[in-house]
């Protein structure tokens, strides 16, 4: 069981960050191999929507782009399950989290939609206003969901928490506490 979380915020050290690496923990404890990728550090493109990945032959190269994508793409297909951490941003994902969700077109259809079925998909959340209805992190969520009911993953549901200032979820003990069961959870089902 490998869980490979893919963390959209730009703050190092922040507060998805925070939230997702506390999930692993969980995860870990019980035996799973984990795996977090910080998708700032990388240098992931734009979807050009030429859709060759989705006309290819199943053993070409999943995008033509010679980015980081090249390393993840087989890191997805490999994991068990697929753990999205993002903040909210503009009531919506980071652009970095959106980003990487579009590049996985290249499984979205023909038999490479196969390598998605059945795998696992959760999400982290952080947002920061005080009201979660107004922080916009139901689109988020909608948004991850949708993507897994589309690709036959098993949606794990989501975690959230309110943090603005970076370190508030690091001193958050009750949430860490939360997404460490939650971690557990998502190993052993
Ligand atoms: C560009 C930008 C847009 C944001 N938009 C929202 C928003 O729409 N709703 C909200 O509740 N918080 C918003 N926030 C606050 C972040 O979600 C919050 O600070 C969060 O803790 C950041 O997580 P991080 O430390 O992982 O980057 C925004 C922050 C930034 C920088």
């Amino acid at each position: 069981m490998k869980v490979l979380a893919a963390v959209g915020s730009p703050r190092k050290e922040g507060n998805t960050d925070a939230l997702v690496s506390a999930i692993l923990e969980g995860a870990a404890s019980v035996g799973a191999g984990v795996e977090k990728v910080n998708l700032a550090e990388l240098r992931i493109e734009f979807c050009d929507a030429c859709e060759t990945c989705i006309q290819a032959d199943p053993n070409a190269d999943y995008c033509f782009k010679e980015d980081d994508m090249r390393d993840l793409y087989p890191k997805v297909a490999e994991a068990d399950c697929l753990l999205v951490g993002t903040p909210v941003y503009f009531f919506s994902l980071s652009a970095q989290t959106k980003v990487f969700l579009d590049r996985l077109l290249p499984f979205s259809s023909g038999e490479r939609i196969r390598t998605l079925q059945g795998k696992k998909l959760a999400l982290a959340v952080v947002y920061g206003d005080a009201d979660p209805a107004a922080a916009g992190v139901s689109n988020v969520i909608n948004v991850v969901r949708q993507a897994a009911d589309y690709a036959n993953m098993r949606w794990m549901g989501y975690i959230c928490g309110q943090a603005e200032n970076l370190g508030d979820v690091a001193e958050n003990e009750e949430l860490l506490d939360k997404a460490r069961q939650f971690g557990v959870v998502l190993a052993r089902a």
